[in-house]
């Protein structure tokens, strides 16, 4: 389907039909989500870094060896797009930026069969021109972020990005907290996700690896309180369940 885009543009699939590969990614977003290793498809000439490290098309980013944590927003022209998608579900380890277009092939392939979780983002991102100038017109189209990894996943789940996060591959535990919004519907879910009686120890353990918790400093009395307030039931001393 053909939409407009930035002037002169106009969508083929996946990708776009441009004269330039040059949409950097707004420098905000990097900053919410970086530090990062490895940025594999890098301008010549950059306004600022993406990663520590920057391939460019004169390197040839999808013959070089990828390492730690990458951030990627590919060229959007076909077929680098796809090769570059692909490159990074193998990696498996850091974020990709691109067209939340979720019905074509490089979607199916290499974001909902590859990566860990998305974030999709609110309104329409104004992409960087090479020399820092924010692009004129809005990308035409909705973006998504995908996570490769757990701790990408973190990331993503805890950003301070407007968006909407959806897990794909989280453990179970994680993907229902995330979607909890206060810590009484994050211990129910919690609890819900455990069948039979819990010692409070596993509680505390798997929820001091979730996001919610590290704002929190009294996470283990503030479980209690949940547990107590009715989010479970006391089956024995240091023993809960979930509630009726
Ligand atoms: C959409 S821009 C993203 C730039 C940058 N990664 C960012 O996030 O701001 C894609 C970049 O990939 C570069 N590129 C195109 N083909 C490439 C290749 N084979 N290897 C490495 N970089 C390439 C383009 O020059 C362009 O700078």
């Amino acid at each position: 389907m053909n939409q407009p885009a930035l002037p002169g543009l106009g969508f083929r699939g996946h990708g776009l039909r441009a004269q330039t590969d040059e949409w950097l990614t707004p420098p905000s977003i990097i900053d919410a989500l970086g530090p990062f290793d490895l940025d594999p498809a890098a301008p010549a000439v950059r306004p600022w870094p993406t990663a520590y490290e920057h391939y460019t098309e004169a390197d040839n980013g999808l013959l070089l060896p990828w390492f730690g944590r990458v951030w990627l927003n590919p060229p959007y022209s076909n077929p680098l797009i796809g090769r570059f998608m692909g490159r990074m579900t193998e990696h498996g380890c850091g974020t990709a930026l691109i067209f939340a277009r979720t019905e074509t092939e490089t979607f199916f392939r290499h974001v909902w069969q590859g990566a860990t979780a998305l974030r999709f983002l609110a309104g329409r991102l104004h992409f960087h021109k090479v020399d820092g100038s924010r692009a004129p017109g809005n990308a035409g189209a909705p973006s998504v972020l995908c996570a490769y990894g757990d701790a990408d996943a973190e990331v993503l789940a805890d950003c301070s990005i407007d968006g909407q996060f959806v897990p794909l591959r989280l453990p179970r535990v994680f993907a229902v907290l995330a979607l909890s919004t206060t810590w009484g519907q994050a211990v129910r879910d919690y609890m819900r996700s455990r069948p039979g009686p819990v010692p409070l120890a596993d509680i505390y353990r798997d929820l001091a690896g979730h996001p919610k918790a590290r704002r929190n400093r009294n996470v283990e009395a503030k479980i209690r309180q949940e547990l107590q307030r009715g989010a479970g039931r006391r089956v024995d001393r240091g023993l809960w369940e979930a509630a009726a």
